[in-house]
């Protein structure tokens, strides 16, 4: 919770649900749409809620992710109250025992680096927040991304949208089923992935390294993990405007199964609007 900018827990909104770790990645009271508004969505009912925000909050923030499928008339109402559309993102499933790539990869990973990477690259697992890794691994995910929903939100200013990743790593790190996996190249952190249970939670390769087969090296190595968990499928969610993320995807068939669904944004930002938001 932010001190200073509300005193009550919002017990009674009936579509909105206050979210307390975008809260703190936001610095500003954050909330998320009810299952139940997109079930039976009613449009007096949000105006209602966020009516009732407005007077009690200076500034606050508001995300759905919504079934473009299932759910286009929850979509149409957020978008009348001043929702805006920020991502597609699509569900993905991938099966671990057929897959074309990964008993060849089990049996000889090396094989799979560029040559020039070769007896350079090592894994290890980040186990606790004394690890000496972690401030590099934070610095790295800060530095990685650029597709993600609030990288393309224009009311989100970059630094901010950075920062998310580093709360992100922590709260992981003390999620008893996340594996983190970092991969060092000499002595450089090139990479971090991050499993939790079969879900592939994040993949980044530092910025400077990107697109150079790294990548595709320790999403192999997470779906290993996986399976050797005695997982038969991996899934993960993935922005459909992270090209390099869906060429890697692509090069990494079969999926099974492929499931779209949108994020939209709401801001409440009164006075001088994204100033607030970076100050
Ligand atoms: C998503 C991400 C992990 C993908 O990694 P990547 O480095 O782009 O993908 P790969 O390791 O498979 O590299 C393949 C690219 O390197 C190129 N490459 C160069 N030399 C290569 C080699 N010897 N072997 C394989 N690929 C090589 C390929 O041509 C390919 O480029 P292309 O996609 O433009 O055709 C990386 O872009 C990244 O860290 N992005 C930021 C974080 C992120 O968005 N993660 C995903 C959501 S969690």
């Amino acid at each position: 919770m932010v001190h200073g900018e509300t005193k009550k827990p919002f017990v009674n909104l009936s579509s909105l649900e206050y979210v307390p770790w975008e809260t703190r990645n936001l610095g500003m009271p954050a909330f998320g749409v009810a299952e139940s508004f997109l079930k039976q969505p009613q449009l007096v009912q949000l105006e209602g809620d966020l009516a009732v925000l407005k007077q009690e909050l200076p500034r606050f923030f508001v995300q759905a992710r919504v079934s473009d499928q299932d759910h286009l008339e929850a979509i149409g109402i957020l978008q009348k109250v001043g929702f805006f559309y920020v991502e597609t993102v699509f569900t993905f499933v991938m099966r671990l025992k057929h897959h074309p790539l990964l008993a060849a990869f089990c049996s000889d990973p090396q094989s799979f680096l560029p040559k020039r990477y070769r007896g350079r690259l090592e894994a290890f697992l980040l186990r606790s927040s004394e690890d000496p890794n972690l401030a590099g691994a934070s610095e790295l995910l800060r530095g990685a991304f650029s597709y993600d929903r609030f990288h393309r939100d224009p009311h989100c200013p970059e630094r901010i949208a950075d920062q998310r990743f580093g709360y992100w790593l922590l709260d992981l790190l003390n999620d008893s089923k996340a594996r983190i996996v970092t991969f060092f190249l000499d002595t450089k952190m090139a990479g971090v992935g991050i499993l939790r249970d079969a879900e592939i939670v994040l993949a980044a390769a530092e910025k400077s390294w990107q697109r150079s087969g790294l990548g595709s090296y320790g999403f192999l190595w997470l779906l290993r993990m996986a399976k050797e968990s005695g997982h038969r499928e991996a899934y993960g969610v993935v922005s459909v405007h992270n090209i390099p993320m869906v060429r890697l995807l692509l090069r990494h068939t079969p999926l099974l199964y492929a499931q779209t669904q949108v994020t939209l944004h709401y801001w409440y930002l009164p006075v001088q609007q994204g100033e607030s938001l970076s100050s």
